[in-house]
């Protein structure tokens, strides 16, 4: 039997598409669910190009989860990925699933972390602070923005010109290349 991963993503999903389509060539796992707080957000059109049954919910479901809950358990979950998850995940469903939650960050984690600090906004302080090194962090989700355990970073040098766009883009492959592999070495792992 495949793994089971489902994915939590609030906008463009250039991750869930790399995630789907690496996992599509997988005798190990598969992406079995999309799911995304933003109901016009590219990311459900992406998956379901790919063929994944993707989904939306509101704020208000997130903000009283038992329904989500209930969803993804029919799901059965071997790992969920939130991947471009863009809100605090609800710590009643990480509670649920112990060690089963994890979320790439665009940085190199404890720095430029926390609430507040997604996509845009840090790259662009990751050039303000005039920073020589940018890159990923794939950590374990618990109940504080950006501060469970890390299980793998990866730097990428930047030059003094770097825009925000620039680092973006540097930092997006490095997502691109090592996201898939990190999942798949957690799905490993755990059984
Ligand atoms: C990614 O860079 C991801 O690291 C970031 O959002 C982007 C989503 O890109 N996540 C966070 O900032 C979470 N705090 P994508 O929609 O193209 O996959």
């Amino acid at each position: 039997m495949k793994k089971h991963i489902v994915l939590f993503a609030s906008g463009n999903g250039t991750n869930t598409q790399n995630i789907i389509k690496y996992f599509q060539n997988s005798n190990q796992a598969e992406v079995v669910c999309v799911l995304s707080n933003n109901k016009n957000a590219q990311v459900l059109d992406r998956s379901k190009a790919l063929s994944i049954e993707a989904l939306s919910f509101t704020k208000a479901e997130m903000l009283a989860p038992q329904n989500l809950l209930s969803l993804l358990k029919q799901y059965k979950p071997d790992l969920i990925v939130l991947a471009g998850f863009l809100l605090k995940f609800p710590e009643i469903i990480i509670d649920a699933f112990p060690n089963k939650v994890i979320n790439i960050h665009p940085a190199l984690l404890p720095k430029y972390g926390g609430k507040g600090m997604y996509g845009h906004h840090v790259h662009k302080a990751v050039v303000e602070n005039k920073e020589t090194y940018s890159g990923i962090t794939i950590h374990y989700v618990n109940n504080q923005y950006d501060k469970g355990e890390v299980i793998f970073q990866k730097k990428i040098s930047l030059t003094p010109q770097d825009t925000p766009q620039d680092v973006a883009a540097k930092v997006q492959q490095l997502e691109h290349q090592w996201l898939p592999k990190v999942i798949e070495d957690v799905l490993i792992k755990a059984h």
